[in-house]
């Protein structure tokens, strides 16, 4: 098995001061990270469940990804992010099972992690983000 917990669900929102003050009013919730992922065009907020995250995620500027999503669809759950001890190694499984990677390589993502996102065609309708701690 190469997963090893499921590292955080992302959820796009237009507001992020509102989403994480709903999260602190509703949930007790504290933000542990906060993150500009200017790569991405993303600013998050991490909210920790466990050993597992609620990832509160706004865009930055119009051409990012999470602003073409907001557009689309609107707010909500935008991937799951499963965490594993390697994610070369896991990502080169995943192609191996016919899904279609977005990055071909794994790359730093937020809070130090490397990352490689999976597109949800071929993995059932979910974008996946596998995060190596
Ligand atoms: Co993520």
């Amino acid at each position: 098995m190469l997963l090893t917990e499921i590292d955080h669900v992302a959820i796009a929102v237009f507001d992020l001061e509102a989403a994480v003050s709903f999260y602190e009013t509703a949930f007790g919730a504290t933000v542990e990270h906060r993150e500009v992922v200017d790569s991405d065009g993303v600013e998050e907020a991490l909210l920790k469940v466990a050993d597992s995250y609620i990832q509160l995620t706004a865009a930055t500027h119009d051409e990012s990804p999470i602003a073409k999503y907001l557009a689309k669809r609107g707010e909500g759950i935008h991937h799951v992010g499963y965490r594993v001890d390697d994610c070369a190694v896991a990502l080169q499984s995943m192609v191996a099972a016919g899904a279609k990677p977005i990055d071909e390589a794994p790359r730093p993502g937020s809070r130090g992690t490397t990352v490689a996102f999976v597109h949800p065609k071929g993995a059932f309708g979910t974008l996946i983000e596998l995060v190596q701690e």
